[in-house]
């Protein structure tokens, strides 16, 4: 059993429209535990280097733009194989092309507006929990 932790954002479109609660039910019904989160309002700056890997891909402004439009939510999920489980219950970057009963099928209304966000591997979950949280703000449980 792989006991692993993954970084989550719950992004400003899923937050306008009051779906942080309906995301946390999700995410804590597949078994995985929220053990840090807040809000907060990302600047330019903070967003870019979020996505510093997509810096020169066609939609990098764009999603700079989006991801600087409004409140967050940043969580740290923790659990068995966590990385690959959050990504299961987000489904594909395109709604269109997620399967049934995942986030993004069930609350994403466009490639941009794709409502969440999690880690894509161990190394990018380490790196993306160490930009938004200290140690100290994490409890696990
Ligand atoms: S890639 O090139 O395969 O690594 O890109 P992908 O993993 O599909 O997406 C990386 C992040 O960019 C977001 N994205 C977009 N934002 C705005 N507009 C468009 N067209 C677009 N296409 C992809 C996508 O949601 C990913 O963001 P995160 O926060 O990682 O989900």
């Amino acid at each position: 059993m792989t006991i692993e932790r993954t970084f989550s954002i719950v992004k400003p479109d899923a937050v306008e429209r009051n779906l942080i609660g309906a995301i946390y039910q999700r995410i804590e019904s597949a078994g995985l535990k929220i053990i840090a989160a807040k809000m907060v309002h990302l600047s330019e700056d903070k967003a870019k280097g979020f996505y510093a890997e997509h810096e020169g891909k066609p939609f990098y402004d764009d999603l700079v733009a989006f991801m600087t439009s409004g409140p967050v939510m940043v969580q740290v999920l923790e659990g068995e194989n966590a990385i690959a489980r959050y990504r299961e219950l987000m489904g594909k970057t395109n709604p269109e092309e997620a399967a049934c009963g995942t986030l993004r099928a069930d609350y994403a209304q466009s490639m941009r507006l794709n409502s969440v966000h999690g880690s894509d591997s161990p190394v990018s979950a380490a790196r993306e929990i160490a930009y938004f949280f200290a140690e100290d703000e994490i409890c696990p449980r």
